[in-house]
């Protein structure tokens, strides 16, 4: 299903509506809520009203274990650009989650110890019983997660090279596409899929063309949100100017 809101924060009022009230009835249970995140523009609002609901409502994160979509690699932690230093500014250092169940593909790991760590990170999913709730945006190139066209519908946890296209878009926060990671460790399509919940977001313009593609188009590995129509449980979550192209 689309559901379109007049603007993104509306919609990311919404969106954190339903992140919170799926962390209380875990919490009411005695349960912990397992979280797919993402960085990049598109959930900062679904962030700050998060905060704000832990701030002034009593929203506590202190079940919550989140699962990070992507790093860029190799990434250190601490840089500007890396997607923990996002997470934390926007989320993770305003709330009261637990840093042990914080759970971002690592960056600083030599080639050879990549696959492992991959295949560590979907048994962690795995063994909290899956991802409750997978929280996207899109790319242009119609990525989710890292998984560029060409990412097969299966794919699991793995290092990927990243598209021309999608290191363009980057390069501003880089100071410059040169300075901009040729690879990823991301999350598959695979992984998303197993989520029991996912909401795919995207706001304005830039986004219409792809959203056209990913919502009405033919399902194609050259667009791999695409596959995401063969899921009974995505909600696409749009503003106006990213819906525009629909029929
Ligand atoms: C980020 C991620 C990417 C972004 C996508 C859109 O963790 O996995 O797929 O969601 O590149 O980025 P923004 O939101 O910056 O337009």
């Amino acid at each position: 299903p689309v559901s379109v809101y007049d603007n993104q924060q509306v919609a990311s009022v919404a969106v954190a509506a339903r992140i919170a009230a799926l962390i209380r009835s875990k919490q009411s249970k005695g349960q912990k809520a397992v979280l797919g995140l993402a960085t990049g523009v598109t959930p900062i609002g679904v962030y700050a009203e998060l905060v704000r609901l832990h701030q002034q409502e009593g929203l506590s994160f202190r079940d919550v274990i989140t699962f990070n979509l992507d790093e860029y690699y190799p990434m250190k932690p601490d840089a500007a650009q890396s997607y923990v230093t996002f997470m934390y500014e926007n989320l993770f250092s305003h709330v009261d989650i637990d840093k042990a169940n914080v759970h971002i593909p690592d960056g600083t790991l030599e080639q050879d110890a990549v696959a492992a760590f991959c295949l560590d990170y979907e048994h962690k999913i795995e063994a909290l019983g899956g991802l409750d709730l997978q929280i996207l945006g899109i790319g242009r190139t119609g990525h989710i997660g890292f998984n560029e066209p060409g990412s097969a519908p299966n794919s699991g946890t793995r290092l990927v090279t990243l598209d021309d296209l999608t290191r363009n878009d980057a390069s501003r926060d880089f100071g410059g596409k040169a300075n901009v990671p040729t690879k990823a460790i991301t999350m598959g399509i695979g992984t998303i899929f197993k989520a029991r919940e996912i909401i795919l977001m995207a706001w304005s313009k830039k986004k219409a063309p792809i959203i056209k593609k990913a919502v009405e188009g033919e399902m194609s590995g050259d667009v791999p949100a695409t596959y995401l129509q063969l899921s009974d449980n995505v909600e696409f979550v749009l503003d106006e100017a990213a819906a525009s192209e629909l029929t």
